[in-house]
């Protein structure tokens, strides 16, 4: 008998290794072999722990699981009060696109004959057959652009570090995953670690690295523990070394791991923890690409970016680019969090509407209230109302509306939020987290709180003065944890007048 039993983080929290033990227990009772895997999570983590069974008719769903719940495993499994049916045809299954999540779940997160078997490593050995300049030109015809957060073309960094002298160049992966509302890093890491490693290889013989390093956040043990693993697997099987898969071109990575902090997500901060100095954001240029990391060119792309790579090797950039819209190519690891009914990971190519996203996929709030708002793309992203939930999930559709979809994070709030609260809280979390760098921020953010309080006061001159601070802010700021708090700022406050409104009514008067 064959269990797939989550070791996924969020399905740990929610009790997956007493569920584990439980099997173990119960099938030594009836004298059953169980071939138990501890797989990466589906992502439907409102049915987690969720347990599958694999049968003649496919794999089949049972959550959310209890140790309770696990003797009747043992009998008609049809007849199973947690039955939910075959995995693959559940609707949140069926309505995604898995392109870069597609073993997520699937396989064995440590087994690279597993990983093989689905497809695993195909990308790299075509990589492998290709010159630099063609391997940059597929990434760059591909149309994929960073999910770390600013969507920059990813084929325009490679080119750029592939063609700086140097002898030296770096492939650093951002896994800092700051981000509210987050967790794609992670349960990439956690469930198919071998696909970033693929991709991380692929970037590093195209632009001519041999050196790799995953800044990796303290917060997340799981995923250190897995990537670390899955290093030392990949290094003892020749994928990793000094002859990739016996090609005679060498690259090799490590594990680093952040002492954690929100900034030091940000790229040039990162590569100054990275090199163990301060996180301090470092003044653009000269960018990384030329001088990043110990300062030799660097290519530094988030986990989900380099994790995408292998499957449009795999494919062909033309079958990715043929999903999305509009300058969005390929698809996009949404991430639906906050107070929301059905939340989790769901993979689909850009261009659902938000809307759609929220009541359809999110399936409404948890508290069954009406939703109110939703914050996209983390701390420094727009509080979006419902009169804007026909925007389409593109990259230029979500800045034309004042916001940014940033690493595809959705929080959802029903209408007993405060927005001036929030709008609050993301001066203060800029306060908090800002690297005192440069001042817009350093002293913005501070200020921003102490007018905030004023508006909440019934201040209506201070409503002006945000608006002033936050321009401020937004042009002034280095980088784009001042440049962009703005935006969750200024959202709260156009779109929820309501919500400071004992000021507004002074300022009518
Ligand atoms: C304050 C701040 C925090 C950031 N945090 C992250 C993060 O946690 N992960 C990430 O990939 N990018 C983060 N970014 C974006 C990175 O600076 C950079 O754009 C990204 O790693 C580039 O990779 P990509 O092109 O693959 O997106 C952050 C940026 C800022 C300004
Ligand atoms: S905007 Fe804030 S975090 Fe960014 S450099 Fe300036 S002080 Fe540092």
């Amino acid at each position: 008998m064959k269990i797939y039993v989550p070791r996924d983080a969020a399905a740990r929290g929610l009790g997956a290794d007493d569920v584990a033990v439980a099997i173990v227990t119960e099938a030594a009772k009836h004298g059953v072999t169980v071939d138990l895997v501890r797989n990466g999570s589906r992502g439907m983590v409102w049915l987690e722990p969720l347990v599958e069974v694999a049968t003649d008719a496919g794999r089949m769903a049972f959550g959310p699981m209890t140790p309770a719940d696990v003797p009747a495993l043992f009998g008609d499994l049809a007849a199973h009060p947690k039955a939910l049916g075959q995995t693959d045809a559940l609707p949140w299954m069926a309505k995604q696109t898995r392109l870069t999540f597609a073993r997520v779940g699937v396989i064995d997160p440590l087994s690279l004959a597993d990983y093989e078997a689905h497809g695993g490593l195909a990308g790299l050995r075509r990589a492998l057959t290709m010159d630099s300049a063609s391997i940059v030109a597929e990434v760059t015809e591909s149309g994929l652009r960073g999910r770390g957060g600013a969507g920059f073309p990813t084929g325009i960094k490679w080119k750029t570090v592939a063609e700086a002298k140097a002898d030296r160049k770096y492939i650093v992966c951002n896994a800092d995953e700051g981000d509210s509302g987050t967790f794609a890093d992670r349960m990439l890491m956690e469930g198919d670690p071998f696909t970033l490693i693929e991709g991380m290889a692929i970037a590093g013989i195209g632009t001519g690295a041999t050196k790799g390093f995953v800044y990796l956040r303290s917060e997340y043990p799981d995923a250190i523990e897995v990537m670390t693993a899955a290093v030392e697997i990949a290094r003892k099987a020749g994928v990793l070394g000094a002859s990739v898969l016996g090609s005679g071109k060498a690259f090799d990575m490590e594990i680093r791991t952040g002492a954690g902090a929100y900034v030091c997500g940000e790229e040039t901060s990162l590569l100054n923890s990275l090199e163990g100095k301060r996180g301090i954001v470092r003044a653009k240029p000269p960018l990384p690409a030329l001088q990043g990391f110990m300062g030799k060119p660097t290519v530094v792309n988030n986990v989900i970016s380099l994790a995408t790579v292998p499957v449009i090797f795999e494919r062909g950039a033309a079958f990715y680019k043929d999903f999305g819209l509009g300058r969005s190519r390929g698809t996009i690891p949404l991430q639906i969090a906050g107070n929301v009914k059905h939340g989790g990971l769901f993979e689909v190519a850009f261009g659902l509407t938000l809307g759609e996203i929220v009541d359809v996929i999110g399936g409404g709030t948890a508290s069954g209230r009406p939703v109110k708002a939703v914050q996209v793309g983390g701390p420094l992203g727009a509080y979006f109302p419902r009169s804007l939930f026909d925007t389409p999930f593109g990259y230029e559709e979500f800045g034309a509306k004042e916001g940014l979809i940033g690493h595809a994070g959705l929080v959802i709030f029903d209408d007993s939020a405060d927005m001036l609260k929030q709008a609050r809280f993301a001066m203060e979390f800029c306060a908090i987290e800002s690297c005192g760098k440069c001042t817009p921020c350093r002293i913005g953010a501070v200020r921003g709180v102490e007018t905030v309080d004023r508006i909440a006061k019934g201040d209506a001159g201070a409503i002006p003065l945000l608006t002033d601070l936050c321009n401020t802010m937004k042009s002034g700021s280095l980088c784009a944890l001042g440049g962009f708090t703005p935006y969750p700022v200024m959202s709260a406050l156009t779109h929820f007048p309501d919500d400071f409104a004992p000021a507004m009514k002074e300022a009518a008067e």
